[in-house]
């Protein structure tokens, strides 16, 4: 039913070109008056808090769509959210025609496969150029194919990714969640013991035991938990060991025969894959619309800082109607494609909003977050050697954060004008009251420009890096890819070990093959790549530019000449001499500023 809708809308647009952000960015009326933060002593200052109460009288709070916090309501949210669809729509109609002669493609070379009976034929899904432009512009992650039975290429799965569940054990907090044999570990990792893995700091843990209580598909899941370690000798980040925690809650570890590690690990796969995209649903979407919304209601359309979020918003409230339609519901994509239900994924996301994990908004902070799991500044351990997901968004991090100081810095010539701005005052109350926001700033915690400025990187950052990590482009290139990343298994979790010769009956049978790549084709646009688009033009639109001061422009130009170097240092990046690229065995190219959108239209 969704596809079928879905090319009736790819029919309609498919001849035109991606979207022009600053023809369509969604404004109700695009204003060419210049920006500025109020001034409570102007004579038009009484004008401008009337308007903003107008505003607030159609601009309300509803339900959210598809579960999760609020969703906009009346008449002003309902116009707001029907201009993101169009875009978000007609962006995915774009791929969706792009695919069409991939899936053409790939249905006709399925019994060139060889029936799919073992990995190594799963893994020819990608040859040849098969799914080309679903996957351009970087293709499969080169080592993806040829390495992926590699202990190294799994544990650098978490650290670039699905770098949101893995943290580091702390002695002095947390308990060792399961035991691993002594002799295992001294093999495994060199250490004396589990224990002293422990408590030197050199122990990591991924927890995906929450996911045993969601309801199941057709297909299969465990609910994994796994241990990781940094190896004292080669101080490579490695995996230790991993636990089913069903059935009978097997634990296997790199001493088991080859197909039942290999298993082991794919069945980890499964749990983190679902953790990782209904994670990024509250941790990116949620979080930001939440903030987003407070701000609408409360600041001015003429305000310098809705100017920007309006900006970084850009498509992005089209997307719960969509999830709604395409993800969640009976039979929709994750029912089909997934080892829990889709209904399961939307209570699952709304629960890592609520309970501050994905919903926190200072606490997650980009630099904030990794250290609360130990994965950058550890008091105890070793660093980890290379962390490719931290490594790139710090780049676009720190450019964002540039940007942001000169902005901020132009509008507000001091720390007390952050106090004396009613209208900002008045979005941290809306925020942390009505508008449903969690750990936002309050009147204590942002006092200085500089603490704006971390709140306004921060959102920038998750409708960026935060969020094209982890899914956009991800999905066809490495997170989902046959034969080691699957988002399901076919066969029931093994109750005992032993005795696997192949592991293809685990995979998606012919059939569904190509559908389940194609689902994860209409998650990439690869069409947006080198286009006005990506991450470069985050804040270069005329619009937006056109109402702020020549200082912010000044600083869009330093922002983007940022962006772009780094996109050359991405797109240069190969394999060096040990076959290795950021420490990995495979080319991870995701956060790519001239390839990766600018905002959340996915
Ligand atoms: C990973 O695969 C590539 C080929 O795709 C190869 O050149 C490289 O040496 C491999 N790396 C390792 C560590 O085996
Ligand atoms: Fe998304």
């Amino acid at each position: 039913m969704w596809r079928l809708s879905i090319v009736l809308l790819a029919g309609s647009v498919a001849a035109s070109p991606i979207p022009v952000p600053s023809e369509s960015n969604g404004d109700l009326e695009p204003r060419a008056i210049q920006c500025s933060i109020p001034n409570v002593l102007s004579l038009s200052y009484t004008a401008r808090k009337l308007a903003i109460t107008a505003k607030q009288a159609t601009f309300l709070y509803a339900d959210g769509i598809g579960g999760g916090p609020h969703s906009p309501g009346g008449v002003g949210g309902i116009t707001l959210i029907a201009a993101d669809s169009a875009i978000s729509d007609s962006e995915l109609a774009l791929q969706v025609a792009n695919e069409a002669s991939d899936v053409a493609a790939a249905t006709l070379s399925i019994p060139k496969y060889n029936g799919l009976k073992t990995l190594d034929d799963y893994a020819r899904l990608y040859d040849g150029g098969l799914w080309k432009n679903s996957l351009a512009p970087t293709g499969l992650y080169p080592g993806m194919i040829t390495n992926y039975t590699q202990d190294l290429l799994f544990s650098m799965e978490r650290l670039s990714f699905d770098p949101y569940a893995v943290r580091r054990l702390f002695p002095d907090k947390d308990q060792l969640p399961f035991a691993v044999d002594d002799v295992i570990v001294q093999d495994v990792t060199g250490a004396e013991s589990l224990q002293k893995l422990f408590e030197s700091g050199f122990l990591f843990y991924a927890d995906h035991r929450d996911q045993g209580s969601l309801e199941h598909t057709e297909h299969f899941a465990a609910a994994c938990d796994a241990y990781f370690f940094i190896s004292e000798s080669s101080k490579n980040f490695l995996p230790l060991a991993i636990r089913t925690n069903v059935g009978s809650n097997l634990i296997y570890t790199p001493h088991d025969e080859d197909n039942d590690w290999l298993l082991a690990k794919m069945m980890f796969n499964v749990n983190d894959f679902f953790f990782g995209q209904f994670h990024h649903l509250a941790a990116t979407h949620y979080v930001f619309e939440t903030g987003y919304l407070g701000g609408k209601r409360t600041l001015s359309e003429d305000h310098p800082v809705l100017v920007i979020m309006d900006r970084l918003r850009y498509g992005a409230l089209g997307i719960r109607p969509l999830a709604v339609v395409v993800l969640f519901r009976e039979g929709g994509s994750i029912d089909q494609f997934f080892g829990y239900k889709g209904s399961s994924a939307a209570e699952f996301a709304a629960k890592l909003y609520s309970n501050g994990y994905a919903g926190d908004v200072q606490n997650n902070y980009f630099l904030t977050n990794l250290r609360r799991r130990g994965l950058i500044d550890s008091p105890i351990g070793l660093p980890l050697k290379h962390f490719p997901f931290y490594e790139d968004a710090l780049v676009n991090y720190n450019a964002i954060h540039d940007f942001m100081t000169d902005f901020v810095n132009s509008y507000y010539t001091s720390d007390s004008a952050i106090a004396g701005d009613p209208e900002l005052q008045s979005w941290l109350l809306e925020a942390n009251g009505p508008a449903g926001s969690i750990n936002f700033p309050t009147k204590e915690t942002m006092k200085t420009r500089a603490q704006l400025v971390d709140l306004l990187t921060h959102m920038a950052h998750l409708v960026s890096s935060s969020h094209h990590a982890v899914n956009t482009n991800q999905l066809i290139t490495g997170a989902g890819s046959l034969p080691f990343n699957p988002s399901a298994l076919y066969q029931p979790i093994p109750t005992e070990k032993g005795g696997i010769t192949n592991l293809a009956p685990f995979l998606p049978p012919p059939s569904q093959c190509v559908q389940m790549i194609l689902n994860q084709a209409n998650f990439a646009r690869p069409l947006i790549a080198g286009t006005s688009r990506t991450m470069v033009h985050m804040f270069d639109d005329p619009v937006t530019l056109g109402r702020l001061n020549k200082k912010t422009k000044d600083a869009n130009e330093r922002f983007m000449a940022a962006m772009r170097a780094q996109s050359a240092v991405i797109k240069a990046r190969t394999f060096d001499e040990n076959g290795l690229s950021q420490g990995m065995p495979f080319v991870w190219q995701a956060l790519d500023p001239d390839v990766m959108p600018f905002s959340l239209t996915i």
